[in-house]
């Protein structure tokens, strides 16, 4: 079978990015805004982003940050702690200033100090999410230092994420990042208000990627790259067209040395390649008339937003994309993900 070299898209959207302050802000927002239509951004500030003022804040120094044609709309989270107000996240959804509220079990993650410890000193917000629809995006991870890194997503699902569901039936939850075939077949059996992101990276490298042959700090994230069968359920069902499933790349850089350190930090830096990376997963994969479902309108559909009228169309060719090894960032540089083999597709317009 011919498969085309050429395809547009809807412009895609990102439903799950860092895109930190400052200096990294700067140097990372444009690469997003390149391909990307929208991005939900996540709120693992320095303090954190709690408040809809906050978060209003923060995205006026988005847009800042963009280039001054950029149409690139950053939709915003709010950071849920065990004093979030419920009032001022019923009126930040309410004025728009944030699309969903972001989960973060306390020392699951980067930033994650002031998370949730005890869901039950949260039913009051959650409470409320449900009564107005609003999303809560959960990093599905257990904390427990007795539960092996590798088996946190699964104990997660049946310790807090089952439980939550059961009690609250009509909050919509978005399970970030899923990462493993126990976490995809508990979507895939859910009946509603469920859906999940999967990133680019976790459909290409497993956790050899990360520890055969020495050590890759590039390849570390959290939730952490599981073993190869865990790595094909989620190619499976980001090519299978369910529109639970859908892209949110987690791309999250740091500055070089802080991931090339005797402690590296969690996060891998897809944005810039995401997008061409993912035509070349689902053309391999025989699956190219796929990929629109999956990064321009699952999404869209979940957040309740109209897909993307723009498009932006991409072309196999020849010669690879020529990615920088290593972006500015001030006096640091961020690495992007390499994902090992060369990627052929390239983004012609949009
Ligand atoms: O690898 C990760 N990096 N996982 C997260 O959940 C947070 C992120 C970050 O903020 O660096
Ligand atoms: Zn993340």
């Amino acid at each position: 079978m011919n498969t085309p070299d050429r395809i547009t898209l809807p412009r895609p959207d990102d439903w799950h990015l860092h895109l930190r302050d400052g200096t990294m802000l700067a140097a990372v927002a444009p690469e997003s805004a390149r391909h990307f239509g929208r991005a939900l951004v996540m709120p693992n500030l320095m303090p954190p982003v709690v408040t809809g003022a906050e978060a209003a804040s923060y995205r006026d120094r988005i847009r800042k940050a963009l280039p001054a044609d950029s149409r690139f709309t950053p939709l915003m989270t709010l950071y849920l702690t065990e004093d979030s107000d419920p009032a001022d996240i019923r009126a930040a959804h309410a004025a728009g200033h944030a699309l969903a509220v972001k989960l973060y079990p306390a020392g699951a993650t980067t930033n994650s100090a002031s998370g949730v410890r005890d869901l039950d000193r949260v039913t009051g917000v959650l409470e409320i999410l449900a009564e107005i629809g609003m999303p809560l995006c959960i990093h599905g991870e257990v904390t427990d230092p007795e539960i092996d890194i590798f088996d946190r997503e699964a104990v997660f699902i049946d310790r807090v994420l089952d439980p939550l569901r059961r009690r609250l039936p009509e909050l919509r939850i978005t399970l970030e990042h899923v990462t493993t075939a126990e976490g995809v077949a508990y979507v895939r059996a859910s009946e509603g208000n469920l859906a999940a992101t999967l990133t680019a990276h976790h459909l290409v490298i497993n956790r050899n990627h990360i520890l055969a042959g020495g050590i890759r700090p590039h390849y570390y994230c959290l939730p952490v790259a599981k073993r190869e069968r865990h790595r094909v359920a989620l190619l499976e069902a980001a090519l299978s067209g369910d529109p639970r499933f859908f892209l949110g790349t987690d791309s999250a850089p740091h500055p070089r040395a802080a991931k090339e350190s005797a402690c590296g930090c969690a996060g891998i830096f897809t944005a810039p390649l995401a997008i061409p990376l993912l035509a070349q997963i689902f053309d391999e994969a025989g699956a190219l008339n796929r990929l629109a479902g999956f990064v321009s309108v699952h999404g869209a559909r979940w957040y309740g937003l109209p897909v993307a009228e723009e498009t932006i169309t991409l072309e196999r060719r020849d010669t690879p994309l020529d990615l920088p090894a290593r972006i500015a960032a001030g006096k640091d540089e961020v690495v992007p993900f390499d994902p090992g083999f060369p990627i052929r597709w390239h983004v012609v317009t949009g």
